[in-house]
């Protein structure tokens, strides 16, 4: 594996930043100047041809790892076997699922990029796993033992934020009655994780281009340089490229951050996720909750299936939660909140939810309840002992097991006290 591509990828590193250096230099001696004679012009080829070589082996290095991507794409055969394989990397990402291809795209490519300290920028809808991402970039680094700082930019007025990011020393401005760090002193030897960092403004841009270039910082109201190592991830659901040419995001600062860009889709964009993500929320809830599995009526599933979730993964398990903890043994369109839930469906009919059936349904729900009723007492009568009670009713053990799962029922909770 990469795992040992510290020094290749130090490499790109370094040439992409002084990629941008150069051009920098060559824009401003250009923009000051009025005219140019023979000798200013063929240092400016000499420096104009250094920075194409550089640009063509960064772009060589570029295909290269694309390719290498791309081969390993063609030869995996499915999704469930490249997620497979990255468990068997051990590569951790717990906590995150679903199998569409792309989300086990930014998973392989955040495996890639984990072990380097090269700056990552996640891209994504509200609520589409972007700190999801940048926990796993964390947990499979070198630094997963060091701290993991998160800063939320858009929630950190203006005037405070230089001296929240970077810290201050006493006296510094009203209020500062004592010397302290910043978040980027906590985050050293680990990782900060600049969320919303659109949402920084310009000022605070230049400040953190500043840290991105030297690895050093200056507390608010100091002239002492301090060394920081913390490798940066930045999450973002803006279009940065186009706040660049809008003049409210800084260019270089951009090149910077986003040297490795990982994009998190839309929950509707891949909703052949949905009904899995359903089932392991509901699973998740009915742990959390301790309450039996969730069942979802027919309608309710088509709905969920072609809601749009502007809020994504986390309005989908916001919802689960909700319909878990709301219905009583089949959950319903009444169960859902009123801003989506479809007209002539209140909440209040949770006592007469049948009336609002079809009824096929009602006749799930009553055989589903007389299972379940039976289950417990059959279960109770051999004492929690799963075989026996297969031997019982005469049925496979495994379809058994998948019953009692069903209905939340545990084989433990029947077992006689020990004395
Ligand atoms: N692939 C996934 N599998 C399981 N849970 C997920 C997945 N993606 C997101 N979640 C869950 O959805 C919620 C939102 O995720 P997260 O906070 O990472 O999103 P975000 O993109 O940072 O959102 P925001 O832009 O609103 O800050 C969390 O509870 C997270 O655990
Ligand atoms: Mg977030």
């Amino acid at each position: 594996m990469a795992r040992g591509g510290k020094t290749k990828a130090e490499d790109d590193s370094v040439s992409f930043a002084s990629l941008i250096e150069k051009i920098e230099i060559m824009r401003s001696a250009l923009r000051w100047t009025e005219t140019l004679d023979r000798r200013q012009i063929e240092k400016l080829l000499g420096q104009v041809s250094t920075v194409r070589e550089q640009a063509m082996k960064l772009s060589h290095t570029n295909r290269f790892v694309n390719a290498s991507l791309a081969d390993k794409g063609r030869k995996k055969s499915s999704v469930a076997q490249r997620r497979r394989e990255l468990l068997e990397r051990n590569f951790q990402f717990d906590g995150v699922f679903g199998d569409s291809p792309r989300l086990i795209e930014a998973l392989e490519v955040a495996e890639r990029v984990a072990p380097t300290f090269l700056p990552v920028l996640v891209y994504g809808e509200s609520g589409t796993g972007k700190e999801l991402i940048a926990k796993v970039l964390h947990a499979n680094g070198d630094r997963s033992e060091e701290p993991l700082v998160t800063v939320n930019c858009g929630a950190i007025p203006d005037n405070l934020l230089e001296s929240e990011l970077f810290g201050h020393k006493k006296g510094a401005f009203t209020g500062a009655t004592h010397d302290r760090a910043g978040r980027f002193e906590a985050a050293n030897g680990g990782t900060i994780f600049l969320d919303e960092i659109g949402e920084l403004p310009l000022t605070g841009q230049v400040k953190l281009l500043r840290v991105l270039q030297s690895n050093e910082i200056q507390r608010v109201g100091s002239d002492t340089a301090i060394k920081v190592d913390a490798r940066v991830v930045a999450a973002t659901n803006r279009n940065l490229l186009e706040m660049c040419k809008e003049g409210t995001f800084r260019e270089d600062l951009y090149y910077r951050l986003s040297i490795i860009e990982i994009a998190i889709p839309p929950l509707r964009e891949r909703r052949d996720e949905i009904p899995l993500l359903i089932e392991f929320f509901a699973d998740e809830a009915a742990e959390q909750l301790d309450l039996p599995p969730l069942n979802l009526s027919r309608r309710l599933q088509s709905f969920l299936n072609r809601y749009d979730y502007p809020g994504n993964i986390r309005e989908l398990r916001n919802l689960v939660f909700r319909l878990a903890c709301l219905a009583e043994s089949t959950a319903d369109l009444q169960h859902l909140p009123e801003y989506i839930r479809p007209q002539g469906h209140h909440a209040d009919d949770n006592g007469t939810a049948a009336a609002d059936m079809n009824l096929v349904e009602v006749k799930r729900l009553a055989s589903d309840n007389a299972e379940r009723r039976f289950l417990e007492n059959a279960l109770a009568d051999e004492g929690g002992n799963v075989t026996a009670l297969a031997k019982r009713i005469d049925m496979n053990r495994a379809h058994v097991q998948t019953l009692l799962k069903k209905h939340g029922l545990k084989s433990k909770d029947f077992k006689p006290a020990k004395s």
